[in-house]
C-alpha cells in the first residue's frame, strides 16, 4: 500500500465518528476530520492528539447538507493528499421536525445520503484499485421498516422519524449498489456497509425532553459506548476477512450492543430494484452522474 495511509471520517468530532477516527489513527492511517464545525473540529482534534500521540490528524471542512461544501471538501482534499484508502461515510442527523437543507430537499436524505453519495463519486478516482481500499457506509437498525418514498422523497407526507429511517435505509441501499457496480467495473475497491447498534451520542439531542431523559435512563442498560458502537465501521474498514457488499453490525440484544458480526437486513435492504431506482433518482437530485 502506498504510505501513508490516509482515512477520511465524516462527522468525525462526536460520538461515534469521533472514535472511529481514533481506531483508524491507531491503525496508523493519517486520518482527516470531515467535521462542519472549526470550533468542534479543533477540539476534537486536540482531544484525539492526547488518545494518540503519535497519531497524524487533519482537519478539514465539510457541511454534508450543501453540495457546494461538497465540492470545496473534495477540492481542498485533492490539494492536499495524493490517494484516499479508506472513506467512512459516518456524519449523521436525526431531525423531528421537518427540516430541509438550504436547497430545499429533506435534512437527513441530504445530509445522510446525498451528500455521501456525492462525496464518494468525487473521491473514488483518488482510491487505489485495491481491496484495502474501501468505502464504508453508515447504516442503522432504524432501516428495518423503512421504505423508500420514491413518490414523496422529501417525506412531506411522512411522519416522526420514517424520513430518518429512510436515510438510513438508503445508505445501505446504496453501499451495496456502488459495490454491484464497482464489481461490474472489475474493481478490487470495496463498499460495504454497517451499522453501530446503539450509543448515547449526540444523535438524540433533539429529542423532546421526555423521551431524552427516558433514553438517558434506559440507554446504559441496553446499548454500548461509542467505542464499541465504531468497531462495524472499523471492521469493515480495516479487517482482510470481510468482501464487498457485506453488512456488519453488534451481535448482541437486538443488535443494539456486543461484538461485531453479519448484520441483518430488512427485506427492504434485499431489494436490488429498489437499489437501482434510489441510485437513479440520487443522481437526478444531485445533478450529476455518479463518477466511477
Ligand atoms: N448513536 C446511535 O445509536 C446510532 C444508531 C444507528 C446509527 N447511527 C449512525 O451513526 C452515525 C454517527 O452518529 P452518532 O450517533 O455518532 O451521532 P452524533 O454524536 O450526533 O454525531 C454525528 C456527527 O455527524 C455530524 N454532522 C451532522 N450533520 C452534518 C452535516 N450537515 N455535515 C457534516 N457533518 C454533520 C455531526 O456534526 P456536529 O457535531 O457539528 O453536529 C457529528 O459530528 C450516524 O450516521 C448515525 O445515523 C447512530
Amino acid at each position: 500500500m502506498r504510505e501513508p495511509r490516509i482515512a477520511i471520517v465524516t462527522g468525525a468530532n462526536n460520538g461515534i465518528g469521533f472514535e472511529t477516527a481514533i481506531g483508524m489513527a491507531k491503525a496508523g492511517y493519517h486520518t482527516v476530520l470531515a467535521c462542519r464545525s472549526e470550533a468542534k473540529g479543533q477540539t476534537a482534534m486536540a482531544d484525539m492528539k492526547k488518545r494518540v500521540p503519535d497519531g497524524q490528524f487533519t482537519l478539514l471542512l465539510l457541511d454534508l447538507s450543501d453540495f457546494d461544501s461538497v465540492r470545496s471538501f473534495a477540492a481542498a482534499f485533492r490539494e492536499q493528499f495524493d490517494h484516499l484508502d479508506v472513506l467512512i461515510n459516518n456524519a449523521g442527523v436525526l431531525d423531528y421536525s421537518g427540516r430541509k437543507a438550504g436547497n430545499g430537499y429533506e435534512l437527513q436524505l441530504m445530509t445522510n445520503h446525498l451528500g455521501h453519495m456525492l462525496l464518494t463519486s468525487l473521491l473514488l478516482d483518488m482510491m487505489p484499485d485495491m481491496r484495502e481500499s474501501r468505502i464504508v457506509s453508515l447504516s442503522s437498525v432504524a432501516h428495518r421498516g423503512a421504505k423508500i418514498h420514491f413518490d414523496d422523497i422529501h417525506c412531506e407526507h411522512v411522519e416522526g422519524v420514517a424520513a430518518y429511517s429512510q436515510s438510513k435505509l438508503a445508505c445501505l441501499l446504496f453501499g451495496d449498489e456502488l459495490d454491484k457496480k464497482l464489481r461490474a467495473a472489475g474493481r478490487e475497491i470495496l463498499s460495504l456497509s454497517v451499522h453501530p447498534g446503539g450509543s448515547d451520542s449526540g444523535l438524540f439531542d433533539d429529542m423532546s425532553r421526555m423521551q431524552y431523559y427516558l433514553m438517558k435512563i434506559i440507554a446504559p442498560l441496553i446499548t454500548h459506548s461509542n467505542a464499541s458502537a465504531a468497531q462495524p465501521a472499523l471492521h469493515a474498514a480495516l479487517s482482510p476477512n470481510v468482501k464487498g457488499g457485506d453488512y456488519y453490525g453488534p451481535q448482541g440484544f437486538k443488535e443494539l450492543r456486543g461484538k461485531v458480526g453479519p448484520a441483518e437486513r430488512d427485506a427492504s435492504a434485499k431489494d436490488p430494484a429498489a437499489a437501482r431506482r434510489l441510485w437513479e433518482v440520487s443522481e437526478e437530485l444531485i445533478g450529476e452522474k455518479f463518477r466511477l
